[in-house]
């Protein structure tokens, strides 16, 4: 008689939704940067793009916040740095057949609390 186990493990550690908050987006923090990030619809493709941000002084990011305006099944996660990091790449994917549209705010720490 054979046992066979397959024991298969997914930890899947992702944020991945249509909207991304994390960190501190409203305790002792400055927004740094708005930008709106916005693309066309391909007819039947998905778009990724990347939005990259990296903080011109030495103060680490400390929230990032980052909303789907269309309300539309498109995912974004982050690739590199993030909270605690002075920099942060975001990648960011349609849904198909739609457009890109995301309002993404950085949060620094305030100079006050220093
Ligand atoms: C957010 O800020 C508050 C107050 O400064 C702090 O207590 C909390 O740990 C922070 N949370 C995160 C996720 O950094
Ligand atoms: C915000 O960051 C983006 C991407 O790094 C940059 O293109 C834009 O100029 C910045 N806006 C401000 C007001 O600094
Ligand atoms: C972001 O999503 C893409 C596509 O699902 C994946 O390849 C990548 O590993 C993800 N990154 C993180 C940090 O979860």
């Amino acid at each position: 008689m054979r046992y066979l186990i397959i024991l298969t493990v997914c930890l899947f550690v992702a944020v991945y939704a249509d909207h991304l908050i994390v960190g501190n987006v409203s305790n002792r923090v400055v927004l740094a940067n708005q930008t709106k990030v916005e693309y066309n619809a391909i007819p039947f493709m998905k778009r990724v793009k990347y939005f990259f941000y990296s903080q011109t002084d030495n103060r680490l990011i400390q929230g990032i916040q980052a909303l789907d305006t269309l309300h539309s099944k498109a995912s974004i996660n982050i690739t590199a740095g993030g909270v605690g990091y002075s920099y942060v790449n975001l990648r960011l994917k349609s849904e198909r057949g739609r457009g890109l549209s995301y309002d993404i705010g950085i949060y620094v720490q305030d100079y006050f609390y220093h």
